[in-house]
């Protein structure tokens, strides 16, 4: 059997003072790992702390470790300029494992990652949430909360499988063979999104994604290069990534409520002052027509994802249930507001807003679990 070809990736940006040492574990855990092969690539743009000249110094010294640097664009895009070369050295890799040079992820993780990739995987997270894996005990609650809140956001905005349970970290091993299936033009983040992006993609191919524990541990030396700038976009790019996400279906869901108000009165305005209708009549019909003009946008914008082109049997059944849930949710609304007013001594207006809010829940409810459950369920 021939040893699996691995490229391990770092990128950097003002390491020198970790650089060296890393380099020199990474070649230690090497000699210790005779089925695979494992070379090193440094991704650097431009660090003027010198870093790229320490590489230059040891690759003299070692063949197996490598550099490439450009300017400074960002986590991602230094990540993207290491795929493309490995990619473009043709069946040269197998593998690819990615990690930050402080330290942070230990390189005594690497065999066990490998191991699980070449097993069947094709994806490895080395992950502080996993059960048995850890994050420093001395790390401040802002730190804990920032990490907690980033994977939570990307569990509920992208809508990541909630299985895996580490979807910002950065060490991992991946398979040479699904990346080259992957669009990297899909992968757009400049900064730390970049984690979430990537590992998006593959779950969206299909490919099989796996966690080992890592004890995470504070960087030795030098400072993070977090910046404000990749939460900012850490939150735009996880409500963009996945149109069909929870969130963005709410707030369609609701703009598509907005414009049923306004169907609603505009019917009975109508009937009143036009067809001198009784208001007793012409409300539950402008009820009944604003729930149907609320159903067709539904179905044709909000959950637009969520079924192939319907027969009509299927599209009757579905209205037939958004109806009901309708008609369910406006008498929840009733009661609310009857209870809120009378019993809460509160202004009828809070009463009613009380009462659209728990509706517009319930109905919201109704047609993501019954009427538009998902794409093959109707069939
Ligand atoms: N080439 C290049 N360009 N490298 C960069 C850049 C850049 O713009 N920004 C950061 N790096 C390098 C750093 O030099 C380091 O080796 C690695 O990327 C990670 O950067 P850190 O500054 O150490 O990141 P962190 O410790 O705050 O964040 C780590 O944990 C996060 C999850 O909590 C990283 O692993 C993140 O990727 C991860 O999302
Ligand atoms: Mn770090």
């Amino acid at each position: 059997m021939t040893a699996t070809q691995v490229l391990i990736l770092i990128p950097t940006y003002n390491e020198a003072e970790n650089i060296e040492a890393i380099i020199l574990a990474l070649l230690g855990v090497a000699t210790e790992l005779p089925d695979y092969n494992l070379d090193i690539l440094v991704i650097d743009d431009n660090s003027p702390d010198g870093t790229p000249t320490i590489v230059r110094t040891l690759m003299q010294r070692h063949t197996n470790v490598r550099l490439i640097t450009g300017k400074k664009q960002g986590l991602g895009k230094a990540y993207i300029r290491g795929f493309k070369y490995a990619l473009k050295q043709g069946d040269t890799y197998d593998a690819l494992v990615m990690m930050d040079a402080d330290f942070s992820h230990n390189p005594v993780a690497i065999p066990s990652m490998l191991a699980k990739l070449t097993d069947s995987e094709d994806y490895v997270i080395g992950s502080r949430y996993v059960t048995g894996g850890t994050i420093p005990g001395n790390w401040p609650l802002l730190r804990i909360l920032n990490s907690r809140v980033a994977n939570f956001m990307a569990h509920a905005l992208v809508g990541i499988d909630k299985r895996v349970t580490d979807v910002t970290g950065g060490y991992k091993a991946l398979r040479l063979s699904a990346l080259a299936n992957i669009d990297l033009r899909d992968i757009q983040s400049a900064g730390y999104f970049f984690q979430v992006n990537l590992l998006h993609a593959f779950l969206e191919k299909g490919y099989s994604v796996a966690e080992v524990p890592i004890t995470f541990v504070d960087r030795r030396f030098g400072v993070s290069k977090l910046r404000f700038k990749d939460i900012t976009e850490f939150l735009y790019r996880a409500y963009k990534l996945n149109p069909d996400s929870t969130p963005r279906r709410l707030v369609r869901f609701c703009s598509v409520g907005a414009t049923g108000t306004v169907v609603n009165l505009a019917v009975i305005a109508l009937l009143i002052n036009l067809f001198k209708i009784s208001p007793f009549i012409a409300d539950p019909v402008a009820i009944e027509v604003s729930i149907i003009s609320n159903f067709i946008l539904n179905h044709n914008y909000t959950f637009r994802f969520s079924h192939h082109k319907d027969s009509g049997i299927q599209w009757r059944s579905k209205l037939l249930k958004f109806n009901a849930g309708a008609l369910g949710g406006a008498l929840l609304s009733f009661l609310i507001f009857s209870l809120i007013y009378r019993y809460g001594g509160a202004h009828y207006i809070i009463a009613d807003l009380c009462g659209i809010l728990v509706s517009t829940g319930w109905n919201f409810w109704v047609s993501t679990k019954y009427v538009w459950r998902s794409v093959d369920a109707g069939a």
